[in-house]
């Protein structure tokens, strides 16, 4: 207990030194997590019924893209709009960080989808012909009969120090976040730059499954294949805050689920 303290007081006087901003309030933080027991392997453990699909389910996410066999959307057929807003909800989930703005859409194969929140994930839960990025971004979209897609990106290293301006407006603000359970107001957001490049690049698309419990499938993917771009010294930053929140890259799509496999093997 007293060694506990000395860690809990030390940590908020050494940020306390950098950065004087405040969170906003709190939110309610996940129950599972990426370690041990809480981590993905254990997803089904957790609550076998509402997370059976992390177990059993056979079109689960995320996957490693093969860039010679995963399907692209055919041009002209997915378009992505987001409006720019002045600020929005910036909220730390414990399991990941999180910019909640309804103000997007997607048109995909004629069916519109509407935007609930991005997040991000470090490192990429993606992976493209076996490579990993050091960050992937989601955004989360709903259509009115319930299916959910998500679009993502892929986030490199940037050679020369750039990031990406719409991930420098929201990582502005994570210092104040730091805390799991906190949320705190972004300034500005433009997405000008990140829709013009989804809508005009080769983009991945397949049927999968949310990356987190409850795993449910019917989840249809939409990747980038362009990514976006982060500096070192702000991906140094963010992962302070992440720590590490991937799940495992899952078997190919329609192959057994590989817990399964593996619990099986033990017999
Ligand atoms: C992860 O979740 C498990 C199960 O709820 C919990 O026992 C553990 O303390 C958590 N670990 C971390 C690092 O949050
Ligand atoms: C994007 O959505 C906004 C708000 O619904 C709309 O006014 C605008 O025309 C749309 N832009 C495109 C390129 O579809
Ligand atoms: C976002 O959507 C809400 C609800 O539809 C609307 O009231 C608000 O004006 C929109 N904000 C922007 C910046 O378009
Ligand atoms: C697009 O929609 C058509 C008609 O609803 C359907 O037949 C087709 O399978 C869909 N394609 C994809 C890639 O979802
Ligand atoms: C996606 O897969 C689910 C099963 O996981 C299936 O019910 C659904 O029809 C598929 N959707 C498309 C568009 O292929
Ligand atoms: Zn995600």
């Amino acid at each position: 207990m007293k060694f506990l303290s000395i860690i809990c007081f030390s940590v908020p006087l050494v940020l306390g030194s950098i950065n004087t901003r405040e969170s906003h309030g709190t939110v309610p933080i996940n129950s599972y997590n990426y370690t041990a027991l809480g981590g993905p392997l254990n997803w089904y453990g957790l609550d076998p019924t509402a997370n059976s699909a992390c177990a059993e389910g056979s079109h689960q996410s995320p996957i490693d893209i093969v860039t010679d066999s995963i399907d692209y959307t055919s041009p002209g057929t997915v378009n992505l709009n987001i409006t720019n807003v002045p600020s929005a909800e910036f909220e730390n989930l414990g399991t990941t960080v999180e910019v909640v703005i309804t103000n997007g859409s997607l048109v995909a194969n004629g069916t519109t989808y509407t935007l609930a929140q991005f997040h991000f994930h470090t490192p990429s839960e993606h992976r493209i012909n076996e490579e990993y990025y050091p960050m992937e971004a989601h955004f989360v979209f709903g259509s009115e009969d319930g299916q959910n897609a998500v679009v993502a990106f892929l986030i490199e290293l940037s050679t020369n120090g750039d990031t990406t301006p719409l991930l420098s407006s929201v990582f502005s603000s994570l210092s104040e976040i730091a805390t799991p359970g906190t949320y705190t107001e972004t300034g500005s957001l433009d997405f000008t730059g990140i829709v013009q490049s989804f809508n005009s690049y080769g983009v991945y698309t397949y049927n999968g499954s949310l990356t987190t419990p409850p795993c449910s499938e019917n989840v249809l993917w939409f990747i980038s294949s362009q990514p976006l771009w982060v500096s070192a010294k702000q991906y140094r930053a963010v992962k302070g805050v992440l720590k590490f929140n991937a799940r495992y890259t899952q078997d190919s799509l329609g192959q057994p689920n590989l817990l399964e496999v593996a619990a099986s093997e033990l017999h």
